[in-house]
């Protein structure tokens, strides 16, 4: 068989975050050099590579920088210095209402989102009606996004991530969208789409059993540095012995 094919590589990724004192130092920080900030290390130095298929659990205390980590490869933010390639259709659950524009309606921005990864009217249009289902708006669909809950927009959100067929899938647990009984749907859903050979998972939970599941391989991380990368049920010994 044919080694798998690399589809996430993080090559020595720093992230600092700027954290100014007040917004005036904020604002000055655009025109001058001067502005007066802390930084805060998010990630430091991580270099590793994620093969097509695999499962992997990121471990970590909060602020570890497991977010960060996740929140880079979808490009909701930027590293420092370093570089991240990325090859595939990134499915997000985080951050789900990101991006939607508040004046168009829910269907509009199911067309505003999946053209924004990649995908033509066509193929939009076959999977309009998976997501409308999933969503469960009844007929707040086509009404503005501004009149949604947050809840609501959650949910849409979460509809389209699941329903674009992604190479690559990305999920921090910290989500929680709707009810019981959503939250039932959407698990069932992810067990569907990562029990795919092919697609690739990053995952960040506080379930050890949930990581087992899912990955076979964990990632463990102390204030942004890597610590331990090998296999799931090692990576947990490894957490649960220092913890
Ligand atoms: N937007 C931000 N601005 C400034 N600091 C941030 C921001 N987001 C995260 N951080 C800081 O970066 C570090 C890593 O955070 P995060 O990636 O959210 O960790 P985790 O998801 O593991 O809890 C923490 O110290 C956190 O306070
Ligand atoms: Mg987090």
């Amino acid at each position: 068989m044919a080694e798998a094919e690399t589809v996430i590589k993080f090559d020595h990724v720093v992230k600092r975050y700027k954290l100014f004192k007040n917004d005036r130092e904020r604002f000055k920080s655009l025109f001058t050099k001067k502005a007066k900030y802390k930084e805060k290390l998010a990630t430091n130095d991580l270099s590793f590579e994620i093969k097509r298929g695999e499962g992997v659990a990121f471990m970590g205390r909060n602020g570890a920088g497991k977010s960060t980590i996740l929140k880079m490869i979808t490009g909701v933010c930027y590293p420092t210095s370093g570089e991240i390639t990325v090859k595939g259709r990134v499915s997000a659950l985080l951050e789900l209402s990101a991006g939607f524009n508040p004046q168009f309606t829910g269907r509009e921005n199911i067309y505003l989102k999946c053209n924004i990864m990649g995908m033509n009217n066509d193929e939009i249009k076959a999977i309009e009606d998976d997501i409308v289902e999933f969503a469960e708006l009844g007929e707040y669909i086509d009404q503005p996004v501004r009149t949604y809950s947050s809840g609501m927009k959650a949910r849409l959100g979460f509809a389209i991530n699941v329903n674009i067929d992604p190479e690559i899938m990305i999920v921090d647990e910290a989500l929680s969208v709707g009810d019981k009984n959503f939250r039932k749907k959407c698990t069932n859903k992810m067990r569907d789409i990562m029990h795919h050979e092919d697609v690739t998972l990053l995952f960040v939970t506080h379930s050890l059993e949930t990581a087992k599941e899912f990955c076979t391989r964990g990632i463990v991380l102390e204030k942004g540095t890597m610590k331990f990368d090998g296999p799931i049920q090692e990576a947990i010994n490894f957490y649960e012995g220092k913890y």
